[in-house]
């Protein structure tokens, strides 16, 4: 057994996002997910997980900061380690974004620490088994297990296309704030479902819409796609909005872009806007396009990525 296991995550970005729990236990989601896993050229979180002397206990560090462990991540060490009371370990996590700005820091660092500790003690799960432990930390954790187009459904995570299947295609991420968002998506979602009479009609429609973007992804029909994703991510800042009190995530950066979006595609449809639970863009265009979208935004700080192949150790 090696001392140490380092590793590169991706973050992903739901085009059909995932928005409440149907058990908080067991994380799961009350309705499918699709996500694109991205490139981890510029975004992604490192982690180096060490075993160390036992006196030492587990520590972790964040970014340099010595933080303490969450709950749900505790949840995730004791599926590797039953008893933490006998083993040394220490985490050191880092990612090349800002943290908890709704940039899905969790989603990275969880998959990031999954992959650390299956290879420091041996396990060799499977990707299925890996995303479910993974899950465990964060939602949408399970989803960067896999490269390309992932498919989350209750406990069943899988990838549904290539990393290679749409090869054109582009995610360009505006940072337009890097702060701590005021209500995490854990409390964010917990509200809606207790106070939004929209989202029930939300939920009904989810598995229709699954279908709709699975078509769109597999025939590469950039409008169609397009279209899903923005009106997608319009609904769930429309149930956030709902939820009482309200959850705002944008900022007026953030509809800023939305209008600006709408203008560049007034005579074809060459840009698609998606925002999670912050203010930050993620905008999918094709390469041949890219230009045009990188210039009508310039003033924003950005980040280009490809649709990624997933986490990878560095030996
Ligand atoms: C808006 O996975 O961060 O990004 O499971 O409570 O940790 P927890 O939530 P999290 O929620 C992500 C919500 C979202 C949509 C998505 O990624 O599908």
């Amino acid at each position: 057994m090696n001392n140490k296991a380092q590793c590169i995550a991706p973050i992903n970005i739901a085009v059909l996002k995932y928005w409440g729990k149907l058990s908080d236990e067991d994380m799961l989601p009350c309705n499918p997910s699709v996500s694109f896993t991205l490139s981890t050229e510029a975004i992604y979180t490192e982690t180096c997980v060490r075993l160390v002397e036992p006196t030492n206990g587990v520590t972790f560090c964040l970014n340099g900061d010595r933080t303490d462990m969450s709950p749900r991540m505790l949840k995730v060490l004791n599926r590797f380690v039953p008893n933490l009371n006998n083993i040394g370990l220490e985490i050191l996590s880092v990612n090349s974004f800002p943290s908890s700005s709704g940039m899905a820091s969790s989603a990275s660092g969880m998959c990031s620490l999954v992959m650390c500790l299956d290879r420091l003690f041996a396990t060799k799960h499977s990707s299925e088994v890996l995303a479910e432990i993974a899950r465990l930390g964060s939602g949408s954790a399970c989803r960067s297990i896999f490269g390309g187009v992932v498919l989350w459904d209750r406990l069943d995570t899988r990838q549904l296309f290539s990393p290679s299947h749409w090869p054109e295609l582009r995610c360009l991420i505006l940072v337009l704030s890097g702060e701590k968002k005021i209500v995490s998506s854990t409390m964010g979602m917990k509200r809606t479902m207790e106070t939004s009479d929209l989202f029930s009609q939300r939920l009904n429609k989810m598995d229709e819409k699954r279908t709709d973007f699975v078509a769109a992804i597999a025939s590469k029909n950039f409008a169609c796609f397009a279209k899903l994703v923005m009106k997608e991510s319009n609904q769930l800042h429309a149930v956030c909005m709902d939820s009482f009190p309200p959850i705002h995530y944008l900022n007026d950066a953030s509809c800023s872009v939305i209008n600006q979006v709408h203008a560049l595609n007034e005579d074809k449809i060459i840009a698609a806007y998606t925002f999670d639970a912050g203010p930050n863009a993620f905008i999918f265009t094709l390469q041949e396009n890219l230009n045009k979208i990188q210039e009508a935004f310039k003033q924003h700080q950005q980040i280009v990525c490809s649709i990624g192949t997933g986490p990878h150790f560095i030996d």
